[in-house]
């Protein structure tokens, strides 16, 4: 696909900035300084667990626009549907399910974020396959005859007809999965610059790769957080000032 210049608003509304903290400080730091840049900020346990979910508007009030909450939820539909309530009492943008919780579970997700309005109902963000397991793991210690590829897809598929808003998939997924899934969203992490630090993650790629297979949010954590020149970044990753890509 041929690159082609996007409006700076188009491009920052599709780069989700990933806190991995603990700390509310450096949390409410790094939103001040990267919110200019992103469209949205994911946050986990590891905020919510020590500051609760009214840590999303001490974000929000330090310039966060949208808030990713990624707990992906996994229990009994009651369960995940109270949780997808509170998600959407807070006004969080999107969420996580894991998609092998079950039709049940997910109906009930679905069901509970339709009791709000379109502009408060959190978007329903499926994870398939964690990125830590492998074959041999699917197989032999959970039972899977399918390979990850295969199971991947399949999930995917399945949260998507119970009614999900997209899926969690990386780079190196995003073609595959765009195809099983047609319209529906598509959140890739692991997005790394080609001679980035890859840390842990198993399935990296490029920004430009994702969003011209199909992907429509880039999650991209450390090598943005972490970062002397953000704005460096995002201009080398194709996001950011004239050459940006999609
Ligand atoms: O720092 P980095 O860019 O690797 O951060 C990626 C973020 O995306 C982390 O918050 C991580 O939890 C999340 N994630 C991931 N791989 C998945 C699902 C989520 O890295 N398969």
């Amino acid at each position: 696909m041929t690159s082609r210049i996007q409006s700076p608003v188009h491009m920052r509304r599709k780069i989700v900035c990933a806190i991995d903290t603990g700390d509310l400080d450096e949390a409410v730091r790094t939103v001040r300084r990267l919110g200019p840049f992103v469209g949205a900020f994911k946050i986990g346990h590891a905020l919510t667990l020590p500051y609760g979910l009214d840590v999303i508007d001490r974000l929000q009030d330090a310039g966060a626009e949208r808030i990713f909450l990624d707990l992906k939820f996994h229990d009994i539909p009651n369960s995940v549907a109270l949780g997808v309530r509170e998600a959407a009492r807070h006004k969080v943008w999107m969420t996580t399910l894991h998609i092998s919780g079950g039709p049940a579970m997910l109906s009930a997700a679905v069901e509970e974020a339709h009791e709000f309005s379109d502009d408060v109902a959190p978007l329903l963000i499926g994870v398939s396959v964690l990125t830590s397991l492998d074959d041999h793991c699917l197989k032999e210690h959970l039972g899977i005859g399918r390979g990850v590829a295969d199971q991947m897809l399949a999930l995917s598929r399945l949260g998507v007809e119970c009614g999900l808003d997209g899926v969690v998939c990386s780079v190196e997924e995003v073609e595959a999965v765009r195809q099983a899934v047609g319209h529906a969203v598509i959140v890739t992490p692991g997005i790394r610059l080609p001679n980035s630090n890859v840390h842990d993650q198993k399935r990296t790629g490029d920004a430009a790769t994702a969003l011209q297979k199909g992907s429509d949010y880039l999650v991209i954590g450390r090598i943005l957080t972490e970062a002397r020149d953000h704005e460096q970044v995002l201009h080398d990753l194709g996001l950011y000032g004239d050459g940006a890509v999609a």
